[in-house]
């Protein structure tokens, strides 16, 4: 089933996340939906508050970046419970996008390596560090499960300059090729 996308404005994007249990009703049916909601969207993640659903999971899916990213080849995985435990490596800066913020894109600077604990799609615990382009998507996607989105990351200049699609993002005055809400 794919889920409209909670777009920029809705307060279901700044509200705090919980983790899961195992039991959370019907979890491999909710991945995935995720999966294809994602997928639908040709979005690289997509983070549970974007569904509108205030718990800590995200899933990323990026292997049609494996052109310009190798190690990006059929890498599809879901992350539950997730902590960042070190952001380390140099600062990179590269321009990113968001399915709740359709049509802007800007660059944000961000650590290119990290190390994340958290559980798979079965419960188990994993314990990984990622570089480069999942580096950055992880980060992305986690902003999502802190309330925060990529936008937070940018210079006040930058964010004038791109105040007018914001507000017509929080009016739904927008065309979009995937469902929002
Ligand atoms: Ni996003």
């Amino acid at each position: 089933m794919v889920y409209p996308i909670v777009a920029y404005g809705s307060p279901v994007l700044r509200n705090p996340t919980e983790e899961i249990t195992a039991e959370y009703p019907n979890l491999p049916k909710l991945i995935a939906d995720m999966y294809e909601t994602m997928d639908h969207a040709y979005g690289v993640g997509l983070a549970a508050p974007q569904i509108g659903l205030n718990i800590r999971m995200f899933t990323v899916g990026v292997e049609a970046m494996a052109e310009d990213y190798p190690e990006c080849a059929g890498v599809r995985f879901v992350m539950i419970n997730p902590q960042i435990t070190e952001r380390t490596g140099e600062d990179v800066s590269i321009e990113e996008g968001c399915l709740s913020i359709p049509g802007v894109n800007e660059k944000v600077t961000r650590k290119n390596r990290i190390r994340i604990s958290y559980f798979n799609e079965n419960f188990e615990p994993k314990d990984e560090v990622f570089e480069g382009y999942l580096a950055r998507v992880i980060q992305h996607e986690y902003d999502h499960l802190e309330g925060q989105l990529f936008i937070d990351h940018i210079s006040p200049i930058r964010k004038q300059l791109i105040k007018s699609k914001l507000g017509n993002i929080q009016k739904r005055k927008i065309t979009c090729r995937y469902r929002i809400k």
